[in-house]
């Protein structure tokens, strides 16, 4: 992605994962659409465990989140759905 992109419902996400997974930290979430990783960042703050994916290879690339919390993969969600074995929430 070459625009900036503001991520205007990771409030609302996470007062609806607060509510129904309390306490976030140590669970794992899937970001099938990483991008700038602003869903992730907020997901990894809160000690969360992310496996995230992009299908474009600019944006594995790009990535300047380092956290061993972060497994990143190139490809569309739903492959990667496919191959991961973890359980997540979706
Ligand atoms: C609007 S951005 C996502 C922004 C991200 N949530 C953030 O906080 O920065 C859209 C991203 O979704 C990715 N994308 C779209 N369809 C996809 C798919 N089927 N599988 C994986 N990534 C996909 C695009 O490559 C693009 O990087």
């Amino acid at each position: 992605m070459t625009t900036k992109h503001i991520p205007v419902l990771i409030d609302s996400i996470m007062n609806i994962l607060i509510q129904e997974i309390s306490p976030l930290k140590g669970k794992t979430v899937f970001d099938g659409t990483f991008g700038a990783g602003g869903y992730s960042k907020r997901f990894l703050e809160k000690g969360m465990s992310v496996t995230a994916c992009d299908r474009d290879p600019e944006v594995i690339k790009n990535n300047s989140i380092k956290d061993s919390k972060l497994k990143l993969f190139e490809g569309s969600y739903a492959d990667i759905i496919k191959q991961t074995k973890k359980k997540m929430i979706l």
